[in-house]
């Protein structure tokens, strides 16, 4: 696990949009597995700078997003399609056949999900996975106690989960209690995970995520079995980290590694 700890929340995002540029310049072909969330916004608007710019091009890479609220239609406003759409797809040069999410809608959920992962196979496996985390350590929508070996599949929401989500909802809109979300196991098949994490709000959750047990109570701690997973952090969320100046000491060796 590579810990990269960043002074702030935008020096996060940078560090993260230089990872997404690498990838799509190293292989412009490259399979993205995408977030919803608060906290990637930042980071699809650098993206979106970069691609105006030419710096970046997304017009040969395909796209899988991690889950959608089962029962939403992808036009509703608070399902993660129309996110994706808003802030990121609607901006860029990717192909919208070459973008897929899981279906909120699908006649047949389960039968959807199988058909995403054979998808996600099909497309060559994901090369780079974004993730963001919830305060509870889950990755897209695999709660605690989810399999660390599992599919894309319907997950029940944790009541902490749909609490911290509610502030995307209006009062008197229905908030779903369901999800499709891909496994922890599916996660763990892409080639290179990118966590990025910012806030106190995330501090406990990283910290579980990187220096507790392995345990399907914390999903995202899961990635310490992962060969390239890279969790960017601002100092917010790195403050209750143990070892903090012992990944800032291994970044300071990497950047000396590069100059030479
Ligand atoms: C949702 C998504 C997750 C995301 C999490 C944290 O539950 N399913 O993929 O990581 O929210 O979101 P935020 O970045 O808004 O804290």
């Amino acid at each position: 696990m590579r810990v990269v700890i960043k002074p702030t929340a935008q020096d996060a995002v940078q560090f993260c949009a230089d990872v997404f540029s690498q990838q799509l310049l190293t292989k412009p072909t490259s399979v993205l597995g995408l977030a919803t969330g608060g906290t990637p916004v930042n980071l699809y608007k650098e993206l979106i700078e970069r691609n105006k710019k030419g710096d970046l091009s997304f017009a040969l890479a395909k796209s899988f997003n991690l889950d959608e609220y089962l029962g939403l239609a992808g036009t509703h406003p608070q399902s993660y399609r129309y996110f994706m759409q808003q802030q990121l797809f609607d901006h860029v040069d990717i192909a919208p056949e070459n973008t897929h999410l899981p279906d909120g809608l699908a006649d047949d959920p389960q039968a959807f999900c199988n058909q995403y992962e054979h998808s996600i196979k099909d497309a060559g496996g994901i090369d780079l996975q974004l993730l963001g985390i919830g305060s509870n350590g889950h990755i897209g929508f695999n709660e605690p106690t989810s399999s660390l070996a599992s599919r894309t599949r319907i997950k029940t929401l944790d009541p902490k989960t749909i609490r911290d989500n509610a502030r995307f909802f209006s009062e008197d809109e229905h908030q779903p209690h369901l999800s499709i979300t891909m496994g922890i196991g599916t996660i763990l098949d892409s080639k290179h995970v990118l966590l990025l994490a910012t806030g106190e709000g995330k501090a406990d959750a990283i910290q579980a995520t990187v220096e507790g047990a392995l345990s399907a109570m914390c999903p995202a701690s899961a990635l310490q079995m992962h060969q390239q997973a890279t969790i960017v952090i601002d100092e917010a969320a790195a403050a209750k980290l143990s070892l903090k100046e012992y990944y800032l000491a291994v970044e300071a060796e990497r950047e000396k590694l590069t100059t030479f």
